[in-house]
């Protein structure tokens, strides 16, 4: 079952740049920074309320992000649907006809199990669903 929106994604060509701006401009609260290896990112989240901003940013300069910024130069990258049972949650969307990135679930930000659908199974938006290890 899907039980919140755990976080929104930007993609940022310059993380520190970025960083100061929703720190110091917006007023966020900076919780930490973590370079996800699997995915090839840099991470920052600013936690709100019932939510997260996450600037994504390609890690060592490759991978996913690195290609959306060549393409964009930035912007609104994914949502994140928080699910409290990932497994069932692929299993019941891909019998409805959902494609999804990778075949399983692979590890994200804050140790979470993560998998992302395809966008043109989502009208163009890209859709990360993901559960805490611990829950
Ligand atoms: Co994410």
């Amino acid at each position: 079952m899907i039980t919140g929106l755990d976080h929104i994604a930007i993609a940022v060509p310059d993380l520190q740049k970025a960083i100061e701006r929703f720190a110091e401009d917006f007023g966020l609260t900076l919780s930490g920074q973590e370079d996800v290896a699997a995915a090839q990112t840099s991470t920052a989240f600013f936690p709100l309320s019932s939510t997260s901003i996450e600037l994504v940013h390609p890690l060592e300069g490759a991978g996913p992000i690195a290609k959306y910024l060549e393409k964009k130069g930035g912007g609104m990258h994914h949502l994140c649907f928080r699910s409290d049972n990932l497994d069932e949650d692929v299993e019941r969307l891909r019998n409805k006809g959902y494609q999804f990135l990778t075949e399983t679930p692979q590890s994200g930000a804050h140790g979470c199990r993560v998998i992302f659908i395809h966008p043109k199974s989502c009208d163009g938006v890209l859709i990360e669903l993901n559960q805490p290890t611990n829950a």
